[in-house]
């Protein structure tokens, strides 16, 4: 009989912020699901890969002094780079797709001029906010107080000639997908998305970019490189060939079974993917799983927070089946999970190190210790046994319709609730009482095997999750391949009666949270510590000013009426001042390398007032603006001091 396919995909990793526990968690659900499909027996195809084009990689790359490609290769391919990571978590895909991959460019300028020969995408002109240093057209909604929401600085009204994918075109079809079908998934996206995107207008969307230069060329149009998300988005299917000879399963494997993708990004899955296959003409994937995010303390993971998770540690101090099981144990998939050193110890002590450890190493231990580790025949007890063989025989069902819907937490406290179950017998039987009576081993053979049967069973459903404890859980009682298959996960009695195990290891050895925890702080500070620039200031001045002499210095609060840039000079600033006396004052300071002079304007700043007045660039200087100076990577670097806008101008500083 043919096996059945199934398709899933990861988003495709945009390498402009550092890999963390975030995607780790998107890649490892997906491994999960894909590894889950293939102990089902379903011939799968389980794609991820990174998203290489854009305007953010060119200026990163720009920043590190190296070419884009250059800059990506070593994130994708480079020491601790995505690989490797996905390496050391264990990530099964059966393909790695790369943005900048030849075939993949090739088939994009086909897919867009497809979607342009049919009309549904045309020339046209994009106006918008414009951040000059930014290089980027902004709506006005993604304008943080009416400024650039990358850098913070001033925009201005701009227009360029792009083109556009008529987006409005698909509008209703796609609000028939969302509302009438199980395509997006969890149900509570689907209000989100019509209400807050569709309902209000699709407009078309822009799909060309001329302002830079790293991404897909237009080929019919030089100068326009394809919009980014067009580019990524297409990934799933040129992946599999479309539009190019480098593969050939496109007609084998489309359409996707599954997109899991980040709560964030469930709009451009669920919306503007489905529209642009519509323009294409291709069947859609079955389903879109939009999940929650890993937030620390409530709040987004970010750099200058100091507190985004690096994986390696983690999966390095608690082992990585460890870390893949957590992540999937402890969040409800849909929704966003907190997380914690503290409660990914915790996790690993309770349900690895205690019940699961614990239920294994007992089991295979008294049987080694009572029967010398090959088991007789048993003598069974319907009445005891029933509720424990009960459980067992029908997890696999339970378990499956859980991951069906894609509850990784759900299938996973299914095993666990077995589990207990399991370390419960153990209780109730006693075999350390039955072992002491000689008429009674019978007895204890068949509450033995009852153990190791559920244990068997628990592994099975445990591969997609831990494959490599799994594994050892079979060396530990003695189950060969036939034993582990997905048809026997729900069959009763599959071990044979003379099992023999093997003793071994703590599975996860117990972690002692206080000191794991402030290892863990120590890392992160060490981290932290490297990541900062090299910084220097200068050193303290050792020679005493007498206090009188000090006071003497007239030091006030003063307010930035006007300020602007003085000609011919490319450091100085002249700032038109109010300083509480009713005239203006004008000081000029050398701070244009790192301030614009829009910017400036309405801060209030301290300044010394009672200096000589003293001529620059012909313009006499009426006291001094006083500024903290550092020196970063041996550049100076100036912040003029700023106080709070409620302390009034002439405020004498004392
Ligand atoms: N390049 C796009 C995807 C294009 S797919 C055609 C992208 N890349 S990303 O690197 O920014 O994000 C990759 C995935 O990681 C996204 O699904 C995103 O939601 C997920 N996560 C990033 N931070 C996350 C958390 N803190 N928690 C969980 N997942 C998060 O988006």
């Amino acid at each position: 009989m043919e096996k059945k396919k199934f398709y899933i995909t990861t988003p495709i990793y945009y390498p402009s912020a550092k890999l963390h526990i975030g995607h780790t968690y998107c890649t490892v659900s997906a491994d999960a699901m894909a590894r889950y499909k293939r102990l089902q027996g379903c011939d799968v195809m389980f794609l991820t890969g990174t998203d290489e084009h854009g305007q953010k990689i060119e200026n990163k790359a720009k920043e590190a002094g190296v070419t884009p490609k250059e800059f990506l290769d070593n994130i994708v391919a480079g020491p601790k780079g995505v690989l490797d990571l996905w390496k050391l978590m264990n990530i099964s895909n059966d393909r790695f797709i790369r943005t900048t991959d030849d075939y993949h460019c090739a088939a994009i300028q086909r897919i867009f001029k497809k979607m342009y020969d049919k009309g549904d995408i045309y020339k046209g002109s994009y106006k918008g906010k414009y951040c000059t240093p930014c290089e980027s057209f902004w709506t006005e909604s993604q304008l943080v107080n009416g400024r650039c929401p990358d850098c913070g600085r001033e925009v201005h009204d701009a227009e360029e000639e792009a083109y556009f994918f008529r987006l409005s075109k698909y509008a209703d079809k796609v609000q028939d997908l969302l509302e009438n079908t199980d395509f997006l998934q969890p149900r509570s996206r689907v209000n989100e998305m019509v209400n807050n995107f569709i309902k209000p207008g699709l407009e078309d969307l822009c799909v060309s970019r001329t302002s830079f230069s790293w991404g897909i060329p237009v080929d019919f149009d030089p100068g326009h490189v394809v919009y980014v998300w067009v580019d990524a988005l297409s990934n799933y299917i040129t992946a599999l060939g479309y539009q190019n000879d480098r593969y050939d399963d496109f007609e084998k494997y489309w359409p996707c079974d599954v997109h899991f993708v980040g709560k964030e990004i469930v709009r451009f899955h669920s919306i503007i993917w489905p529209a642009m296959l519509m323009s294409l003409e291709l069947p859609l994937p079955k389903h879109v799983y939009g999940h929650g995010w890993l937030v620390i303390d409530g709040g987004k993971m970010s750099k200058s927070k100091g507190n985004v998770v690096d994986p390696y540690p983690l999966a390095e101090m608690f082992g990585v089946d460890a870390l893949r099981f957590f992540l999937l144990r402890t969040f409800p998939f849909g929704t966003d999970g907190n997380f914690s050193n503290e409660l990914l110890i915790k996790t690993i002590n309770i349900d690895l190190a205690n019940d699961l450890g614990n239920l294994v190493s007992r089991t295979v231990a008294m049987v080694e210790k009572y029967f010398d580790s090959t088991l007789p025949a048993g003598q069974e007890d319907a009445d005891a046994d029933a509720d424990l063989i009960g459980m067992v025989s029908g997890l696999r069902d339970r378990y499956e319709d859980a991951m069906e819907r894609f509850q990784f937490q759900d299938a996973l406290e299914e095993i666990f609730k077995v589990i207990g179950r399991a370390n419960k017998y153990i209780d109730e039987n006693m075999p350390w009482a039955l072992a002491k009576d000689e008429s009674k081993k019978a007895r204890l053979a068949a509450v033995m095997y009852n153990l190791l049967e559920t244990v068997r069973v628990c592994g099975t459903l445990l591969i997609p999750f831990m494959p490599e404890t799994a594994d050892k859980i079979f060396a530990r009682i003695g189950a060969d391949e036939t034993c582990r298959t997905w048809d026997n996960a729900a069959v009763w009695g599959v071990l044979p009666k003379e099992a023999t195990v093997v003793k071994g290891d703590a599975l996860f050895p117990r972690i002692d949270e206080e000191k794991a925890l402030e290892e863990l702080d120590a890392l992160r500070e060490a981290q932290m510590k490297a990541a900062l620039p090299a910084v220097e200031t200068e050193p303290l001045t050792e020679e005493n000013v007498d206090f009188d002499t000090f006071c003497k210095s007239d030091l006030r609060a003063v307010k930035v009426k006007a300020c602007e840039a003085v000609k011919k000079s490319d450091k100085l600033l002249k700032f038109t001042l109010d300083d509480g006396s009713g005239t203006d004052r004008t000081i000029l300071s050398g701070i244009h390398h790192d301030y614009e002079p829009e910017d400036l304007i309405g801060k209030t700043c301290v300044a010394i007032l009672n200096l000589p007045p003293r001529k620059m660039m012909g313009i006499p200087s009426c006291g001094m603006l006083i500024s903290a100076v550092h020196k970063e990577h041996g550049e100076e670097k100036l912040h003029l001091l700023m106080v709070d806008d409620s302390i009034p101008a002439g405020a004498k500083l004392c």
